[in-house]
């Protein structure tokens, strides 16, 4: 069987997954963390809302056993997330502009010395902006501290841990447009004015046939910026029950996703957002649809597989 990390390791590129850790259990989920992966990142257990349920009372323990399977199997780890919207226990929702500054700076602060040295990038700042672009408005950290609140993040974690990457990830910025130039323009700024970020995050949550043809220019544009970039939570969505020719164009979306991380040098891999259509958040928030990763319920690799292998060894 081919590994798609050996793959991707032969070409200079992680291919990771969202873990959750309760399901290593499986016997399947195991295997296939263990022999196609060298990459983790936590689905759930380093958000808010577990790692800070109580204002100043930390619980690392899930996360600590992330990062533990993640050493023992040889993989890496990537932080996710420091700073969102959601995920966060209620306490954080009702702090004035001081506490709220205060439990942020704390919180990134605290979480990243946690794990300083160990994790290889943090999602500092996850989603705060909108799909035309401007700061979204659902955000407690947008609403009681305004923009400032993302480079006041940026600024804390690198004091926390000097050497880990600081990256900001979003979802539709796949492709040029309103939302991706408005990041495009925070990046180019933070870099000239010396606020410290290294990487961005494009999550890469499609429907199927829905990989943009920018993709590749899109990307190189922030890497022109000096940051890395990377596919943070890979996965392609069909209409269920899912037919064979969806399967099929999914198959070429999973390719050209990471074709497209081979082509920009920057580009340092691409993270699945699972491994088995067994576990996805996709059916909870879509109805209609699902079967978004490589492997299907059954543990059977999929048409995906084949066209990653591809993919990958083209590199
Ligand atoms: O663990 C609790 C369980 O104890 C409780 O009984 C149950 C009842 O609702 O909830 C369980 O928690 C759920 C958790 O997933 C674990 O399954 C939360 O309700 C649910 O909201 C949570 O959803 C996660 C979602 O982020 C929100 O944090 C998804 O698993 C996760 O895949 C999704 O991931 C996000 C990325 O972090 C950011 N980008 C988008 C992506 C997809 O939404």
């Amino acid at each position: 069987e081919q590994s798609l990390a050996a793959l991707g390791k032969a070409a200079g590129r992680d291919v990771g997954f969202a873990i959750d850790p309760v399901r290593l259990g499986d016997q399947e989920y195991a295997r296939i963390a263990a022999t196609q992966y060298d990459l983790v990142a936590a689905e759930n257990v380093m958000k808010w809302e577990t790692t800070e349920p109580d204002d100043g009372r930390f619980e690392f323990g899930p996360g600590d056993d992330v990062v533990r399977y993640a050493e023992a199997t040889d993989k890496k780890v990537y932080g996710h997330n420091l700073v969102w919207h959601e995920a966060l226990p209620a306490w954080v929702k009702s702090l004035d502009e001081d506490a709220l500054r205060t439990a942020m700076e704390d919180h990134v602060r605290t979480q990243a010395a946690h794990w300083r040295g160990r994790v290889i990038a943090w999602d500092v700042v996850n989603e705060a902006f909108d799909d035309d672009g401007s700061r979204r408005g659902d955000s407690v950290f947008q609403q009681v501290l305004g923009d400032g609140y993302v480079e006041d993040a940026f600024r804390t974690a690198r004091a926390a841990d000097p050497d880990v990457d600081l990256c900001y990830n979003d979802y539709n910025l796949e492709w040029i447009g309103p939302k991706s130039d408005a990041v495009y323009a925070m990046v180019a700024d933070f870099r000239a004015r010396g606020v410290p970020i290294d990487c961005v995050g494009f999550q890469g949550h499609l429907p199927v046939g829905g990989v943009p043809g920018d993709l590749v220019e899109n990307l190189e544009r922030f890497a022109a910026l000096g940051v890395d970039v990377r596919i943070t939570e890979l996965d392609v969505r069909v209409p269920t029950p899912a037919s064979d020719g969806d399967l099929r164009r999914q198959a070429d979306d999973f390719g050209a996703v990471f074709s497209a991380c081979l082509e920009v040098e920057r580009c340092r891999g691409v993270t699945t957002w699972g491994i088995t259509d067994r576990y996805s958040w996709v059916p909870s928030v879509f109805p209609d649809e699902g079967a978004p990763l490589i492997w299907d319920a059954a543990y059977r690799p999929k048409p995906a597989f084949d066209a990653v292998v591809e993919a990958l060894g083209a590199g």
